[in-house]
């Protein structure tokens, strides 16, 4: 025992209130500090989900800023007050559930939280509580499979994919393009370059009120799509999305 709380890492799935795992709600219920990060430029997805979990009157909730866009510095600073507030709790023997959408390992701001919290408190507690992803529920949306037998499966943020497909297309039967909102255009013509347009299929805001599931160059632009948007692209499969439509 160093006198320290626990740092815990809780994933607490993509969207769907109803996909958050037992254990991930046991220590939502019983850990005293919850610290929810919010983006400062849209309403917090995470604390949607673990709202009717949480106890205001026997818990702190911590909405912890964490902008994604301005100045290099002041996303440094917000970083680092995140760090520094966790860290104080942690000290002075508070145990601290920091919720994350999705799961807490998998292009999370939590890593980020984590590595620099863990080497301050070096000989700190943690414990990772992991989730359902967006890429598993996309899939499933999607009625996608993702892979079987031997075939491969990539990740990749859409901005670093768009000139590569080809490449990453014969290397992976599967790849799954996340943050492509900023991409969008550029993505789309180089699918229907491709003549790929058949086989990618684009999941928006999966799991809440709003979700769609569509042929992939079917956006007008950019601009009507959410930060929440996946694209699923086969190389072999045609995603039937017709079929999928609104659940
Ligand atoms: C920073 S990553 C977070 C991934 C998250 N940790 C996970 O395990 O799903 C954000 C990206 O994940 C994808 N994403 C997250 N939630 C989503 C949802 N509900 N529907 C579609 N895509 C989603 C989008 O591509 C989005 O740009």
């Amino acid at each position: 025992m160093n006198g320290m709380g626990t740092l815990y890492g809780v994933g607490v799935g993509p969207g769907d209130p109803d996909l958050i795992t037992l254990k991930a709600v046991r220590v939502l219920r019983r850990v005293p500090i919850i610290l929810i990060p919010q983006s400062t430029d849209r309403p917090s997805v995470a604390l949607s989900i673990v709202q009717r979990w949480l106890r205001p009157v026997r818990q702190q909730i911590v909405m912890q800023p964490y902008p994604m866009r301005g100045a290099a510095s002041e996303l440094e600073q917000a970083r680092l007050d995140g760090v520094f507030r966790v860290c104080s709790f942690l000290q002075t023997g508070s145990t601290v559930a920091c919720v994350t959408e999705g799961d807490p390992l998998l292009y999370s701001t939590f890593i980020d939280l984590l590595e620099r919290v863990s080497d301050t408190l070096p000989d700190l507690s943690v414990e990772i509580i992991p989730a359902v992803s967006s890429i598993t529920a996309c899939a499933a949306a999607a009625r996608l499979p993702l892979a079987r037998g031997r075939e491969r499966i990539a990740v990749v943020p859409a901005e670093d994919a768009v000139e590569e497909l080809e490449t990453l297309l014969q290397r992976f039967e599967t790849i799954v393009l996340i943050k492509v909102r900023r991409v969008y255009e550029r993505l789309r013509e180089r699918l229907q370059s491709l003549q790929l347009e058949r086989h990618a299929v684009l999941i928006q805001q999966w799991g809440r009120p709003d979700e769609r599931i569509l042929p992939a160059c079917e956006m007008r632009s950019a601009e009507d799509l959410s930060y929440f948007s996946t694209v699923l692209l086969s190389k072999h499969r045609t995603p039937e999305v017709a079929r999928c439509g609104v659940r």
